[in-house]
């Protein structure tokens, strides 16, 4: 792995751009995305550059069940509104929460994966070491899949909902299968909530307790981490 370490999120955001600028130079094409607070910073980096994403794909990790793309609390929504509406993308991809028949959308999704091999991945990590929607437990091989959220996901959500009961319990999301299959990963992580994700991540086993452990079998990995997510590293 990789790590940098950086100040706090807004230089995290530049660092990740630059590696997305660097990928841009060699030619890639698809770029595995995030939502949250995390991928933020790299986001309006992205807006204020003047790289042109008009014949890139993008393949997001996960959206809610039962949010639709105009629901401001979908992570459809989230994209279009940080990214999409100001730098164009080519063709985006969002699993679809509104599916009717959810294992039919997993199915859909392995294959818009499969048809656009991702190049750069970006990654945010749970307070419990999730990766995409990947709870701590699921199997390293999955692809896209419904998901049962975990408390300590429903609770970091929440700020985002008027109340906690908002906060959709199902999510559906990409694979720790598919996340490993990206040629690179970028994983940020800003905050002293992160601390022990970071730490499980980097230096304990690699164990499907903390999904994000897998991603020391890669072999590029970027880790952009601030002090605070840094502060429990040896
Ligand atoms: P956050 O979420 O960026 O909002 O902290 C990250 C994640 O849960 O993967």
């Amino acid at each position: 792995m990789n790590i940098i370490r950086v100040k706090d999120a807004q230089e995290g955001g530049k660092k990740a751009f630059e590696v997305i600028q660097e990928g841009m130079n060699k030619g890639v094409k698809t770029f595995g995305l995030a939502t949250g607070s995390t991928p933020e910073s790299l986001y309006s980096t992205m807006v204020a550059s003047d790289l042109d994403f008009s014949d890139k794909i993008s393949v997001n990790l996960d959206e809610y069940v039962g949010l639709s793309a105009d629901d401001d609390q979908s992570y459809r929504y989230f994209m279009n509104s940080h990214l999409f509406d100001q730098k164009p993308f080519k063709e985006t991809f969002v699993p679809d929460g509104k599916a009717a028949d959810l294992d039919a959308e997993c199915k859909r999704y392995d294959q818009v994966i499969e048809d656009h091999p991702i190049d750069i991945q970006v990654l945010g990590i749970g307070q419990n070491g999730h990766i995409g929607f990947n709870e701590p437990g699921t199997s390293f091989d999955i692809t896209t899949h419904v998901v049962a959220l975990t408390e300590s996901t429903i609770n970091a959500n929440k700020r985002n909902f008027e109340k906690v009961e908002d906060v959709p319990t199902h999510a559906l999301s990409m694979g720790i299968g598919s996340i490993m299959k990206s040629k690179k990963l970028i994983l940020m992580a800003f905050g002293v909530e992160k601390a022990d994700a970071v730490k499980g991540m980097i230096e304990g086993p690699v164990t499907e307790e903390l999904p994000a452990s897998i991603l020391q079998k890669h072999d590029d990995v970027v880790v952009i981490i601030d002090e605070a997510a840094a502060s429990k590293l040896k």
